[in-house]
């Protein structure tokens, strides 16, 4: 940690904060702290797996850890840092403060992940204080995570630029993700299935939810027969709260197991 506080910083410094698997998404949210942080700016990624945002120690246990291709992918991007933390350093195991948000992470994830946002609030929190980014980026695969980062920022007066970042998808659609690597050949065929079905919801806007939900649901259960639906809805963007039809800017989000595997995926619905 004091070797983070005598590291020459220049120009702005931007954090690109990961759990490491490296993949095609990260390295796309990676590019875009590059150009943030231009030429004389520092670029940094964190590489922790955090383990009390993980509810399922096992989850925890089989989180791949691939240091080695982690760091070529890095240095591959022009990263100026690496912080890559031990769990000793990052927690003393004496803690009795946490982050928690309270409105935001009632719903989706949140909801059905009991404590899971208060170990990413906690974390970032921590890496947020011992990096001293200027501006950080997250990817809107995790849009939830995304507004609650937002908001954790806004209400703790952290002098941070929140910068959400595109989804990087597979060529059939799936969300890049490191637990796309534990599907089975059936079920990545399948998967493909989630991104067509939100794409679906997109296209009558001027329908009810309850009636795009139905449609989306419809397509995952046809066309993915392996998956069973965590959660499958459409919600306020800002507040991520159910809404009844498409009167703002809208999400609609899923998170489906396929096998032992927990994919989400979300897309932005407009009005008309
Ligand atoms: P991790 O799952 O490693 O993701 C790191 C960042 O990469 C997150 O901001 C996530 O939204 C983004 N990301 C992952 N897959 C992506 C894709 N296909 N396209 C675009 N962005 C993608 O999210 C976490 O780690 C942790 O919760 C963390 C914020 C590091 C706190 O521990």
């Amino acid at each position: 940690m004091n070797e983070m506080a005598r590291w020459p910083m220049t120009g702005d410094v931007v954090l690109v904060p990961t759990m490491g698997a490296l993949h095609e998404g990260h390295r796309e949210l990676i590019r875009t702290g590059k150009t943030l942080a231009k030429e004389e700016g520092t670029l940094i990624v964190s590489i922790y797996v955090n383990p009390t945002q993980f509810n399922d120690t096992e989850d925890f246990k089989s989180y791949p850890k691939t240091f080695e291709q982690d760091y070529e992918l890095c240095r591959e991007e022009d990263v100026d840092l690496i912080f890559y933390p031990s769990d000793s350093e990052m927690y003393s195991g004496r803690e009795s403060v946490s982050v928690t948000e309270k409105k935001l992470t009632q719903h989706l994830c949140g909801a059905t992940r009991q404590g899971h946002f208060d170990g990413v609030c906690s974390v970032v929190t921590k890496l947020f204080n011992i990096i001293k980014p200027t501006t950080a980026v997250f990817g809107k695969k995790d849009y939830q995570q995304l507004a609650i980062i937002k908001q954790l920022v806004s209400d703790l007066n952290f002098s941070i630029e929140i910068i959400g970042a595109e989804t990087t998808r597979e060529q059939d659609g799936l969300a890049i993700s490191s637990r796309n690597r534990f599907l089975s050949t059936e079920e990545r065929k399948q998967s493909s299935a989630i991104h067509e079905a939100l794409v679906a919801m997109t296209l009558n806007p001027e329908k009810q939810c309850s009636e795009l939900i139905t449609l989306g649901k419809s397509i995952i259960e046809s066309e993915a027969p392996l998956s069973r639906i965590d959660y499958l809805e459409i919600v306020d963007r800002q507040t991520m709260e159910p809404i009844q039809t498409i009167d703002r800017p809208a999400l609609a989000a899923v998170a489906i197991f396929l096998g032992n595997t927990r994919l989400i995926d979300n897309i932005e619905i407009n009005s008309l």
